[in-house]
């Protein structure tokens, strides 16, 4: 291991300069993976557009039923028409969702947490590869939590996932968890994504932050953006915007989908953004337009 004294800060990001292991596959870093990796990968992030609209309703697994996913099974149907990607329990997966709703699926497989205690930083594998087969999932949702004291057990999470995931040919999406012990800031989460990417992460979740762009660059695999707490969903859009405008490949968007009065009209601008190419203000205007004809 390198040693941590007078370490140089990372400062050239070359942020204009597009990923130059590229060819062969549009998906950042996977032009070297196999057929079924790529397939599973062109399931999540759509070909014309590369990106991703996931829709997040795995805060089940932690936080019980959450407002606005009081019922599962009246809340996911009607949005499936704007979404991309499922990321869910296998729990909420086998009840709520039929199976021939051709959507991916981003299984979460981690567990252990709950909001009976304070520290939710140690999690376990609970998902075995063969279920992920079974439920032919298109990645594994991993939570890490760098920086908390569950960070050893989180990363030997990601690490024997990766490694089951290599041999079944399915990707790992590494998830930031942002704490209160953790600090949401630049410096945070370009270590955090590093780190997860240089475990093998096929996909990696975090959180937008200031210097996004450079937090992007320095990430070899494609990023995705957690919505996080309820805000106006003008606001929320301007997030979205934001991501995608500094580099993200989509938007893993739970409460600002599910909490909005709006839910559906709110999932179709957010697609809006992320396939069409629409600014916050188109989208917030296409936003306004259906909900007042609806
Ligand atoms: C909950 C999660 C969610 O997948 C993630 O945070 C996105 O949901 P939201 O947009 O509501 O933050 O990890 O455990």
């Amino acid at each position: 291991m390198a040693d941590v004294e007078g370490l140089k800060i990372a400062k050239d990001y070359h942020v204009g300069v597009p990923f130059a292991n590229q060819e062969g596959f549009y998906v950042k870093g996977a032009n070297h993976l196999d057929w079924g990796m790529k397939k599973h990968l062109s399931n999540i992030f759509d070909p014309k557009s590369g990106n991703t609209v996931m829709f997040a309703f795995d805060h089940g697994y932690f936080m019980g039923s959450t407002a606005g996913l009081e019922r599962l099974d009246l809340v996911i149907p009607k949005l499936l028409p704007n979404i991309d990607v499922l990321m869910g329990t296998r729990g909420a997966l086998r009840t709520c969702v039929s199976p021939d709703c051709r959507k991916a699926v981003a299984l979460r497989a981690t567990s252990g947490s709950s909001m009976m205690n304070d520290d939710l930083s140690h999690e376990v594998l609970a998902v075995d590869i063969e279920e992920a087969v079974r439920m032919n999932a298109d990645c594994l949702a991993i939570q890490t939590f760098i920086g908390a004291d569950g960070q050893l057990s989180s990363l030997d999470n990601l690490s024997k996932a990766v490694n089951l995931g290599m041999r079944y040919s399915i990707p790992v999406m590494g998830v930031v968890a942002v704490g209160k012990q953790m600090e949401r800031t630049p410096r945070f989460f370009k270590l955090a994504t590093r780190i997860l990417a240089e475990l093998g992460a096929n996909i990696i979740k975090t959180y937008y932050c200031d210097d996004f762009e450079e937090v992007v660059a320095a990430c070899p695999v494609p990023i995705v953006v957690a919505g996080g707490k309820k805000l106006p969903e003008k606001d929320a859009l301007t997030l979205a915007y934001n991501s995608i405008k500094g580099g993200a490949k989509g938007l893993d968007m739970g409460r600002n989908i599910f909490q909005s009065e709006h839910s559906v009209e709110m999932s179709a601008a957010i697609r809006k953004i992320v396939h069409e190419g629409f600014t916050d203000k188109e989208a917030y205007e296409f936003y306004e337009d259906a909900i007042h004809t609806k």
